[in-house]
């Protein structure tokens, strides 16, 4: 059993092999792979992913570390695929360029998000083109690479047959906090039901051993006004403040910077429409104007990563590589890569556990597109999502929805294309920019920016 994580150089690499290794009798794994094409990137968080297997966790699981596609992939049976294409420098501009023309700057909402799915349509399809070429006949990819929602239709759209399944954390860091902040220790107990596009969705019942946690969480956010567990608030004035750089910004990421104004927008958007738990992102297109007035463009969330989470990384590799110390603070582990080995064991093992994942809708919801790439609960087995179809969504949901859907759809036609103008017709739709000027402005920037990365528009 071989799994191979292709971006194996990112910050959540080590984390997702820790939960792969302390799921491995349920895995049967055999083999890692890391494959990256950055080789000094790679390299060092192959020496932390090295000590995880076989020092910390003590594994027999052989590990290969690769920049070649051949060894990567062959007869893998699992691929783990984590790409950011063009790395956090791309990031940076994703995010600071719209905020320059007064639009949300986001690494996966609004232009940011488009900008990024641009880089990452074909570098995708190059992954499963070699996946098919090389791996097993059988393989699954479990992709995360951002942004989920346009990279999952440029997929449907291009490589309909392809096993891949496109998934994200946000509902289960959601579902983490709604734990942390109603006192629930199993939250493995805790069903929901949600539907949406990613990182664009609505939590409509959340219960607990059959009890309704709804009533009780929309008290505890309006007590507080904002959407965080007693734990996080203790220190209600670090909440807002710059991360430092600690330990504790790697653990509790969500709770310093930019994250704050993203659980507390959960409170302010249940204010005035309390029917349903909203993704945390659908803050960046029901409070677009307030996000450029509380943000800086000249320090945004790629500049915090950067300073945090990637800083502490690697000095923590180097650190280690000095002293032979490893200290476990620098590196995440959690619900992120609990996430994607839990559902790894639900395609091997066919357990057909429920899972959130981002799939083609097929009248799961009536009143949205047969093939929207849509974020849905499903039962997952060894072929993969069965799918729990619903009843029609609200017209408000509905139509925020499909705004967001058509101008997606219209990004991968004309990065597919080479067309300019249905690229400006994506930025132009997208509910974060106020009109096709600034549309044309922000678009005319983005492809200055991303010159090595983009196709062609004509
Ligand atoms: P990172 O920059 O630390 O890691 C990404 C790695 O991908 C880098 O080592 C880079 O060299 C590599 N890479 C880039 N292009 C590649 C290509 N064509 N082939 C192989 N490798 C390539 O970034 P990160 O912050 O650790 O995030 C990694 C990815 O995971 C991002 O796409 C991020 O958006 C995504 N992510 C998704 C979710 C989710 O909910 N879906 C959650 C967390 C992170
Ligand atoms: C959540 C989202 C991911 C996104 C990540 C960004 O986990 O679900 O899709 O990549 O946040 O986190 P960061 O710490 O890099 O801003
Ligand atoms: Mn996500």
């Amino acid at each position: 059993m071989i799994i191979t994580i292709v971006g194996g150089g990112s910050t959540f690499t080590a984390g997702i092999v820790k939960s792969i290794a302390l799921r491995r009798e349920e895995l049967e794994v055999d083999e890692i792979r890391l494959f990256d094409i950055d080789k000094e990137r790679q390299d060092r968080i192959g020496i932390l992913v090295d000590w995880i297997l076989h020092e910390d966790l003590k594994t027999d699981i052989k590990l290969v570390i690769t920049y070649d596609k051949k060894e990567a992939y062959t007869d893998a049976d699992f691929i783990f695929a984590q790409m950011r294409v063009g790395g956090y420098a791309m990031r940076e501009q994703d995010e600071k360029i719209p905020l320059r023309h007064g639009c949300v700057g986001q690494e996966t909402c609004g232009c940011g998000g488009l900008a990024y799915g641009m880089r990452t349509i074909f570098p995708m399809i190059e992954v499963i083109d070699d996946t098919e070429k090389y791996a097993k006949p059988t393989y699954w990819i479990l992709n995360y690479s951002n942004p989920a929602a346009i990279v999952s239709e440029a997929c449907r759209k291009l490589r309909p047959n392809a096993r891949i399944i496109n998934i994200c954390d946000m509902p289960i860091a959601i579902i983490d906090v709604v734990a942390a902040a109603m006192e629930i220790e199993d939250k493995k107990e805790i069903v929901y039901d949600y539907f949406g596009l990613n990182h664009f969705g609505w939590f409509t019942s959340i219960e607990y051993h059959g009890k309704d946690l709804m009533e009780p969480l929309r008290e505890y956010i309006k007590e507080h006004q904002i959407l965080m567990p007693a734990a996080y608030l203790k220190d209600k004035a670090a909440l807002a403040a710059k991360p430092t750089g600690d330990g504790d910004d790697q653990q509790n990421r969500h709770t310093k910077g930019s994250w704050y104004y993203v659980w507390k927008g959960v409170y302010e958007i249940m204010e005035l429409f309390p029917e349903y738990l909203p993704n945390t992102y659908l803050n960046y297109y029901l409070q677009q104007k307030e996000f450029v007035e509380h943000s800086n463009p000249e320090m945004t969330r790629a500049n915090e990563v950067m300073q945090t989470r990637e800083k502490n990384l690697f000095d923590g590799i180097d650190n280690y590589v000095k002293t032979g110390v490893v200290d476990e603070t620098v590196f995440y582990a959690g619900s992120h890569g609990d996430w994607i080995a839990d559902l790894a064991i639900a395609l091997k093992n066919d357990t057909k556990a429920r899972f959130l994942v981002i799939t083609e809708n097929r009248g799961a919801i009536p009143n949205m597109p047969y093939d929207a790439m849509v974020e849905v609960p499903a039962y997952i087995g060894k072929n993969g999502p069965e799918v729990i179809a619903r009843d029609n969504i609200p017209l408000f949901q509905q139509g925020l929805m499909m705004q967001q859907l058509n101008s997606e759809k219209l990004l991968v036609e004309g990065c597919i294309e080479g067309s300019y103008e249905k690229v400006l017709k994506a930025f132009t739709l997208n509910k974060t920019v106020p009109s096709m000027t600034v549309a044309k402005e922000i678009l005319d920037e983005m492809i200055e920016a991303n010159k090595p990365y983009w196709p062609e528009l004509k």
